[in-house]
């Protein structure tokens, strides 16, 4: 472990052990916390099951990116959730995994279709979601790492950001805190929210609606236009189509 992750504070494991509803696992070093939380659920893990590490060490991105931080400078953790909702509200998972995570951070934090959240327009949060099945039973692992404490130097691309480069101070274990218990009500609401209601939510901090974007399709195709909303399914609009997954640029960033 390097100087400076010596320097920075480690989790407090005793609070995080202490959060009602949750089972939160705290790993000194993992190379995926995606992976440890799946096989978590595989073992028959309950719902809310969170595996958190100090040092992830071969983090998955999206689109088979990696996603890594020095030790104790950001949150690379896993939530196991198995939502009672019908499987389209599933593909709003990630989208409200999002939203949790833009406000604990602040009113500044917008998030950016998918599910990146970004402050000032760079990105100071991916979003990976996948699926594992046991049996019968599917859960849902919303994998989310957060730049907290990093600095410039530190960054993986120069368009990225950290919550201390954008004058944000705060300590891992509140950040992480508020999160989930985001996380548990943005999930609640997939029951009880009508369509309206979770696309005028996830708009309300959309930095993506509105912007000229141009999105890389999985097939290697390019669609450029203006995003104009979600749908019910959570599917971005542009130019009249419904994209399910992309990799989206504003035209407006640098
Ligand atoms: C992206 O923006 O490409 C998504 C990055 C997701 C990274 C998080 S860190 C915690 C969890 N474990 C992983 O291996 N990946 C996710």
């Amino acid at each position: 472990m390097s100087s400076a992750a010596d320097a920075r504070p480690p989790l407090d494991r005793s609070a995080l052990a202490g959060l009602p509803g949750f089972s939160v696992e705290v790993l000194d070093e993992t190379a995926s916390t995606n992976a440890v939380c799946a096989d978590r659920a595989r073992e028959g893990a309950p719902e809310w099951t969170v595996v958190v590490a100090e040092h992830q060490t071969a983090g998955r991105g999206r689109l088979d990116r990696s996603w890594e931080l020095p030790a104790r400078s950001g949150l690379a953790f896993s939530v196991l959730v198995r939502p009672h909702v019908s499987p389209a509200r599933w593909g709003w998972l990630s989208l409200v995994a999002g939203l949790a995570v833009a406000e604990a951070i602040g009113p500044d934090a917008t998030v950016k279709w998918p599910n990146d959240v970004l402050l000032g327009g760079r990105k100071v949060c991916g979003i990976l979601s996948e699926l594992v099945t046991t049996g019968s039973t599917t859960g849902a692992i919303l994998g989310i790492g957060i730049n907290v404490d990093l600095t410039s130097d530190e960054l993986p691309v120069p368009t990225a950001t950290s919550l201390a480069l954008a004058g944000i101070t705060i300590s891992r274990t509140v950040l992480l805190t508020s999160v989930l218990l985001r996380l548990r009500h943005r999930i609640a609401e997939l029951s009880t929210f009508s369509e309206a209601d979770l696309i005028r939510a996830y708009a309300a901090r959309s930095a993506t609606i509105g912007s000229a974007v141009s999105v890389s399709m999985p097939d290697g195709s390019v669609i450029e236009g203006l995003a104009e909303g979600i749908d019910g399914d959570g599917r971005l609009l542009v130019g009249g189509r419904a994209i399910n997954a992309g990799d989206v640029v504003h035209a407006r960033l640098t």
